[in-house]
């Protein structure tokens, strides 16, 4: 007991008393035992900085959007503008963070890439999350402010956020790019809204997009989501509307510092693997700290739970499971209804991680063959090598990943310019 106290003590005092401003990053997992003196450790800025001051940093220009849902949620968007954009992109972010992932890799981050590349870069935000709290009428200190699960997602903030940003550059159609959560709200969005998004949707790029997750797929998540979700009714924090990572709560404050600060930041990593996926030596160590930072967003147990009845379905990616008496009212049937996939009617391309443990492989197959065939056109990518978090903080995310996209953008481009040119001759 006393030597891993001891050992404890050995991991955290060098970062605890490091004064602020001191180096915060370091290019080797082993400099952060040292960040002190290592010659691999430096302040990143960005670690302490907020989302506008990132991108003023990196790219000079931004601009901050509000819009309402139809279900009275106001939403934040992020844009990095650009004039005459070869296109216009939104992302939508996973599960327990927010549009900061998009902008977590400094210089070389995701949006500026694509930024660099020639897009009008915008970035969602949905419900709940760090940066929207507002509702119309409720407060988000309220349960009913927490009654949603990625439907609503899906459904309203999608459809809110796709149609502002249509309409803000001028009739574009719009590349979405979803990854995890926010590919699965995508799903719901092109499904629920088939007519809608074949009007505004260019393209739909789905990463890990979690819609057909069954039992075969080893990640932990799913052993506590059955534990939590069968203890309903019991305690009160299994509850839908609970909600998890209270914004600003000191616990979460305190969780957030320890992790910060403490030396073996592969420890860490090796336990988000038993969730995400094993994945030697991908993430790039620089990246940690931030990625630490960004994920503290606020969000309800139903959430979690309505992925968890994708589980117990083995796989079925559909509506949320209020019992048969609800459900009757709800959805006129007593099992709640699968997501239409078969009417979607906007070409999608399905990105996902051959290390995955948390969305497998065997459940984007899934996905893929429930797509009508043209919406497919472009085929599928499986990244070899990658996990659940690599698409932001592996090293290779660009090259395996970011790079392509731009490539398979360039050339829909290229057709489409065809295809006018064909028409206009
Ligand atoms: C929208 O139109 C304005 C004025 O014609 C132009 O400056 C701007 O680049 C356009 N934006 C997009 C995204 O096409
Ligand atoms: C980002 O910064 C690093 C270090 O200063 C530099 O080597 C790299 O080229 C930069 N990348 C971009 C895309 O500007
Ligand atoms: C949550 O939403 C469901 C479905 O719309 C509704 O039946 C239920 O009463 C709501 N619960 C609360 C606490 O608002
Ligand atoms: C696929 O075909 C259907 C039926 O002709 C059409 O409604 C839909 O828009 C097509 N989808 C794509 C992505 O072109």
């Amino acid at each position: 007991m006393k030597r891993v106290f001891s050992l404890a003590v050995l991991f955290m005092v060098p970062l605890i008393f490091a004064p602020q401003n001191q180096c915060n990053a370091c290019s080797s997992y082993l400099g952060y035992f040292n960040i002190f003196f290592s010659s691999d450790c430096y302040h990143n800025p960005d670690i302490d900085d907020d989302i506008l001051g990132i991108i003023q940093r990196h790219v000079g220009v931004h601009e901050t959007h509000e819009v309402r849902t139809d279900d009275g949620y106001f939403l934040t968007l992020f844009r990095i503008p650009r004039q005459n954009p070869k296109g216009v992109i939104l992302f939508q972010h996973p599960l327990v963070t927010d549009a900061r992932i998009w902008i977590s890799q400094y210089n070389e981050s995701i949006a500026f890439l694509f930024w660099r590349a020639g897009y009008d870069v915008w970035l969602g935000n949905i419900r709940g999350n760090y940066f929207c709290k507002k509702h119309v009428s409720l407060d988000s200190t309220e349960a009913a402010f927490w009654n949603f699960s990625f439907h609503e997602i899906g459904y309203y903030d999608n459809h809110a956020s796709v149609e502002y940003v249509k309409q803000q550059t001028n009739g574009s159609k719009i590349v979405y790019v979803g990854y995890s959560l926010g590919g699965t709200s995508g799903m719901v969005y092109a499904s629920t809204r088939d007519r809608e998004a074949a009007d505004s949707i260019k393209m739909m790029v789905v990463m890990t997009p979690t819609t057909h997750t069954g039992w075969s797929c080893t990640g932990l998540l799913k052993y506590l989501l059955c534990i939590s979700y069968n203890l309903q009714g019991i305690v009160s924090f299994a509850d839908p509307l609970f909600v998890l990572n209270r914004q600003d709560a000191w616990y979460i404050k305190s969780v957030q510092f320890l992790l910060t600060h403490f030396s073996c930041k592969k420890c860490i990593l090796y336990v988000l693997y038993l969730f995400c996926g094993f994945s030697e030596d991908a993430f790039e160590p620089d990246l940690i700290n931030m990625f630490i930072r960004v994920h503290a967003s606020e969000l309800p147990f139903k959430i979690f739970y309505h992925y968890y009845q994708i589980y117990a379905a083995d796989g079925i990616f559909q509506r949320y499971d209020y019992g048969e008496e609800r459900n009757l009212l709800l959805y006129g049937d007593k099992e709640p209804p699968p997501y239409p996939l078969e009417n979607i009617k906007v070409p999608v391309y399905v990105v996902h991680g051959a290390n995955d443990n948390l969305d497998c492989p065997n459940a984007n197959e899934k996905l893929y063959s429930k797509l009508p065939k043209n919406s497919t056109l472009h085929g599928k990518l499986t990244v070899e090598g990658f996990n659940h978090i690599d698409f932001s903080c592996g090293r290779y995310r660009n090259e395996k990943v970011y790079l392509k996209i731009l490539q398979l953008l360039d050339k829909i481009n290229l057709e489409d310019q065809n295809i006018l040119y064909l028409q206009k001759t």
